[in-house]
């Protein structure tokens, strides 16, 4: 039985990930290894937690005692690397948690991998998931391709580009078998109401301002997170060794279309006169350095690999409002406790 363990997947894209192996590969064993941040959710795997190939490791990446134990008890043949800060906010008031996590983390991973793995490393595969921000922020045309230069603006930013740079380091000097991949913005179930999608449909719900920073006309290209999920199930199995490829919706949206979309689609939802949810809309203060554009060119994955994103965003952007209306008793344990001090402090 092949050995997969997943960094991260109590969380957003991470559940996705694991209940998308754990269904698609039973004669896979896979090691959920996650240290359950206010960001991991072991509800978003409630309906994968007794399935005979699925196992949870509470761990801390930044653990390497931890890690040698998690390795020599499982023996994994794949790592897919999720665990991170993700939370652009939250990296700019507390910068240090993000160089911990995301490149201290990744570096014992990567040193974990290399140690157990040793000079065996015809079955292995060591895959890093990454962000679109490290490449910076575009003007109003262009894609960020795989060629195009690291340019990361925020603390996360520049914590994700790091470990980009430390995996392909663990390539090109130890021969550690790495694949990366770097992706738009994904939005759908589960996703953490500190982000902008979710943290609009709850406001919504709740009848609280909807924040816009800044003039609201920054883009970002929206991904289905099942679609992200598809795309890390074909890069680990079919990437090439040492390769980068980026992952896009093809779907770009000014942040106010975004939130004006999802007004409409929630009063219709709930049954709310239409347009009654724009009047929240409340311009705030603009996030400080804030990318103004993102835009992915996937072509290399959707060429080598026949990925293709499938969902179009109106289904998407719909389906998702769905699912948080109908999983109200989810996000009321999810905005309960440490999330109400972190609103109070980001949103006065
Ligand atoms: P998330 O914040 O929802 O989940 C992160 C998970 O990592 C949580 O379950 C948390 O408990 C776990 N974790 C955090 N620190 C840990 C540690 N020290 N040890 C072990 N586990 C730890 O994040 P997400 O949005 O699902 O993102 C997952 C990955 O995908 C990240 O690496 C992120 O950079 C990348 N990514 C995210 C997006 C996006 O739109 N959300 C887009 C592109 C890439
Ligand atoms: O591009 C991929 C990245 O997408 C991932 O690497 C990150 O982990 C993920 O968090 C996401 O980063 P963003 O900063 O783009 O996502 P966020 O949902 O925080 O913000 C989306 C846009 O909406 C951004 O331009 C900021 C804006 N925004 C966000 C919030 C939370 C607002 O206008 N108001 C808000 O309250």
């Amino acid at each position: 039985m092949k050995t997969v363990i997943i960094t991260g997947g109590a969380g957003f894209i991470g559940s996705h990930v694991v209940r998308l192996f754990v269904s698609k590969y039973p004669q896979y064993r896979i090691v959920n290894l996650d240290l359950l941040t206010y960001a991991g959710n072991l509800e978003n795997l409630r309906d994968v937690e007794n399935a005979p190939n699925y196992l949870f490791e509470k761990a801390d990446i930044t653990d390497p005692v931890a890690l040698d134990r998690i390795f020599s008890q499982y023996q994994p043949q794949g790592v897919i690397h999720l665990a991170a800060e993700s939370h652009v906010d939250r990296s700019i008031s507390n910068p240090v948690a993000f160089v911990e996590t995301n490149v201290l983390g990744t570096v014992h991973l990567l040193n974990t991998a290399r140690k157990h793995w040793g000079n065996d490393l015809s079955d292995k595969r060591f895959y890093h998931v990454s962000t679109d921000e490290v490449y910076g922020s575009l003007g109003d045309e262009g894609l960020f391709t795989e060629e195009t230069s690291y340019d990361p603006r925020s603390p996360y930013s520049a914590s994700k580009a790091a470990s980009d740079h430390f995996v392909r380091a663990w390539y090109h000097t130890y021969h550690l078998p790495v694949v990366l991949s770097n992706c738009s913005n994904n939005y759908g179930p589960n996703h953490f109401p500190e982000k902008l999608i979710p943290l609009i449909i709850n406001n919504i719900r709740t009848n609280k301002p909807l924040p816009v920073y800044g003039d609201g006309q920054n883009v970002r290209d929206w991904l289905w997170v099942k679609d992200h999920a598809a795309a890390i199930d074909v890069i680990f199995h079919k990437g090439r060794v040492g390769e980068t490829y980026n992952i896009g919706g093809n779907n770009e949206w000014k942040n106010l279309d975004l939130v004006q979309q999802m007004c409409d689609i929630m009063d219709d939802l709930l049954g709310r006169p239409a347009g009654s949810s724009r009047s929240l809309i409340t311009f705030v203060k603009d996030r400080p350095g804030h990318d103004r554009r993102y835009a992915i060119d996937s072509s290399k994955l959707q060429n080598e690999l026949g990925w293709a994103p499938t969902v179009k965003s109106g289904e998407g952007f719909r389906e998702t409002a769905r699912w948080y209306l109908e999983n109200e008793k989810w996000l009321e344990h999810v905005i309960s406790g440490t999330y109400q001090q972190y609103y109070a402090e980001q949103y006065q």
